[in-house]
C-alpha cells in the first residue's frame, strides 16, 4: 500500500483522485487547499490531516513517521509547476494533472530535479487508458496508412467558467490547453509526431485547425460556445472521433479512467513528464503561429 498527500484537494478534479487513490487500495495520510470546502475527505479518507497552508503540509511531511510515497496535484494549471517542484523537493514521486506544467522551461526543470532527486513524476493522460483507444492504437500501430482523423470537441461551459482561473489564459493555457490537451496527447500518440500544423481559427471560446501526423491526415474543432453545441445536441457535451469515417465510441466510461490511469501509473517506472509535454509544446505552437 501507498501513502499519498494530495495538493488542490477541495476542487472539482480531486474527487477523481480521491477515488482513485481509494480503488487502488492505497491511503490519503494529508491534504492540503486554501479553500476549505473539504468534508468530502471523510467519505474516502476519514483520519486524513487537512492543511490550509504549503508550509504547514510541510511540517507534516517532515514529520511523519510513515513513509509518503506520491503526491497528487489538483490544482490550478498554473500552479502545478511549483506544487511538483515541492513534492520533488520533499522527495515524493508527483502525480500531476493536466496539463502537467504550461511551457518548456518548466518542463526542463522538473525534469532535471526529478532525475536530481531520483523521483518520478507523471501526468494524468486518462484518455491513453480508454479500451477504445487502446484497441484504435493498436491498429494504427499495425497499419501503414495515412488515416483520415476528425475530431469535433464542444463542451458548454457558463459564466463561471469565465470568471474563474480556468477563463484566464495566463492561468489555463485557453481553450487549447486547457481543454483540448487531451485530443492533442492522443492524436501524438496513436498516430505519431506532427509534420505540417494549421490553425484556422483561435479565440477563447473556440479553437480549429489540421495536421498532418506521421499517420493520419486531421481536422480538429473545440469550443465552449453554446451556438455551437446547440447546433448538434441538447446535451452539454459533445465528443466525436472519427477515424476514416467511422466513429470511435469513447464517451461511455470517461469518467471511470482516473482509477485506470492512476493503476497504469502505479505500475510504471518511468516518468511521463517529457512524453506528455510533447502535446503541451504542440499547443504552444499552434497558439504562436496564430499571433504571427
Ligand atoms: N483530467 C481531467 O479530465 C481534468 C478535468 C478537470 C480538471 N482537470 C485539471 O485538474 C486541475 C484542477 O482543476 P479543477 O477543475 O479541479 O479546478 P478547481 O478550480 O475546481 O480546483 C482547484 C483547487 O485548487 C485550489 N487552489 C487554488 N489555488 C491554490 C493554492 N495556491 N494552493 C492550494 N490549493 C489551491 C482551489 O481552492 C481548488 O480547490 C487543473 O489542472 C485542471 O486542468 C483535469
Amino acid at each position: 500500500m501507498k501513502n499519498f498527500i494530495i495538493v488542490g484537494v477541495s476542487g472539482f478534479v480531486a474527487d477523481r483522485h480521491l477515488s482513485a487513490i481509494k480503488k487502488t487500495n492505497n491511503n490519503l495520510l494529508a491534504a492540503f487547499d486554501i479553500n476549505e470546502n473539504v468534508g468530502k475527505l471523510d467519505t474516502y479518507f476519514p483520519d486524513c490531516k487537512f492543511y490550509k497552508k504549503l508550509s504547514n503540509l510541510k511540517s507534516f511531511i517532515k514529520k511523519s513517521k510513515k513513509k509518503i510515497h506520491y503526491l497528487s496535484v489538483c490544482t490550478p494549471n498554473h500552479l502545478h509547476f511549483k506544487h511538483i517542484k515541492f513534492g520533488l523537493k520533499n522527495n515524493l514521486d508527483i502525480i500531476c494533472e493536466k496539463p502537467i506544467v504550461i511551457n518548456k522551461s518548466q518542463s526542463n526543470k522538473l525534469d532535471n530535479l526529478s532525475k536530481k532527486k531520483n523521483k518520478k513524476v507523471f501526468s494524468i493522460l486518462q484518455l491513453r487508458n480508454h479500451p477504445s483507444l487502446l484497441e484504435l492504437k493498436k491498429k494504427i500501430d499495425n497499419s501503414k496508412k495515412i488515416h483520415k482523423v476528425e475530431i469535433v470537441y464542444y463542451t458548454y461551459r457558463g459564466d463561471w467558467y469565465f470568471k474563474s482561473w480556468k477563463g484566464n489564459s495566463r492561468k489555463s493555457g485557453g481553450i487549447m490547453l486547457n481543454i483540448g490537451v487531451h485530443f492533442f496527447d492522443m492524436l501524438i500518440w496513436i498516430f505519431g509526431n506532427v509534420l505540417k500544423k494549421k490553425m484556422i481559427k483561435l479565440s477563447s471560446l473556440s479553437a480549429q485547425g489540421e495536421l498532418l501526423l506521421d499517420k493520419a491526415n486531421v481536422s480538429w474543432k473545440l469550443s465552449l460556445d453554446k451556438k455551437d453545441i446547440s447546433k448538434i445536441t441538447k446535451n452539454k457535451v459533445y465528443r466525436s472521433i472519427k477515424v476514416d469515417g467511422k466513429e470511435i465510441e469513447f464517451s461511455k466510461i470517461f469518467n471511470d479512467l482516473h482509477t485506470l490511469n492512476y493503476k497504469s501509473i502505479l505500475n510504471s517506472k518511468e516518468s511521463n513528464l517529457l512524453d506528455a509535454f510533447k502535446a503541451i509544446n504542440l499547443i504552444n505552437s499552434l497558439k504562436k503561429d496564430y499571433e504571427v
